[in-house]
């Protein structure tokens, strides 16, 4: 299969089409190792590119981590508060899925990839795949915390043993292995609490990078992307 150099480079969303063609008029490009300056040009899908110094790959598996703010819905479906409109267009393209949703006012780590078989292994309950939120509720005392430790019985599930830390009694972090729908919110209500901000630090190894502002995103490095995929020898 060959496409259009423009088209490969747009679809490795690091540029738009006019970017794209730009860029190759330049001279910013090389396909097997040769500047190409005809953005028409037809190279083989599996050719090795490299724009600005950057090797692209073609429909590569896309890994991004998105700093969520409140206010947006986790669906990539086409509403003017999908999440997907806090990236570039041409990374709307690629076929992200989100890895577990957010509420719409729960902010933080937001991991979404172009793998559905890995968007699905890594939510899947037998996985154990930790998922670690900050939160402040209204006051907590030390039964309560027990309770929401041991698991509490909801109208459709007891939820599972977690971890509950708290720093006072308004201001801890969870740690839980499932996510169903409201789970966090749901649970402190079972205690007579009520959770006030909630916020995901971080999914499985892979914590929330703290110099992304809440609506900044960034491709997970190497090591992330394996922290989430490869088989893991301890829980994380
Ligand atoms: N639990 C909740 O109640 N809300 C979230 O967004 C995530 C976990």
């Amino acid at each position: 299969m060959s496409i259009r150099l423009d088209r490969y480079l747009a679809e490795s969303g690091f540029y738009t089409r006019r970017e794209a063609s730009k860029l190759i008029r330049a001279g910013g490009v090389s396909v097997n190792g040769v500047p190409l300056r005809d953005p028409a040009e037809k190279i083989p899908e599996d050719a090795a590119v490299t724009a600005e110094g950057r090797e692209l790959g073609f429909r590569r598996t896309r890994w991004i981590m998105l700093s969520k703010p409140a206010g947006y819905v986790s669906t990539t479906e086409d509403d003017p508060k999908s999440v997907m409109k806090l990236l570039p267009e041409q990374l709307r393209r690629v076929g992200l899925f989100p890895c577990g949703r957010l509420d719409i006012d729960t902010t933080g780590l937001l991991i979404l990839t172009s793998d559905g078989a890995a968007a699905h292994n890594l939510l899947s309950p037998r996985h154990h795949c930790e998922k670690v939120y900050s939160f402040t509720c209204l006051p907590i005392g030390e039964e309560q915390r027990h309770k929401l430790e041991e698991g509490v019985e909801l109208s459709d599930f007891t939820s599972a043993p977690c971890r509950v830390e708290m720093k006072d009694p308004e201001h801890g972090e969870i740690v839980l292995t499932e996510g169903k729908y409201h789970q966090i919110k749901r649970m402190f209500q079972a205690v007579g609490s009520e959770i006030l901000t909630l916020e995901r630090i971080r999914f499985g190894g892979v914590p929330l990078d703290p110099s992304l502002a809440p609506g900044e995103w960034r491709e997970l490095t190497e090591e992330e992307i394996s922290l989430l995929t490869e088989p893991r020898t301890k829980k994380g």
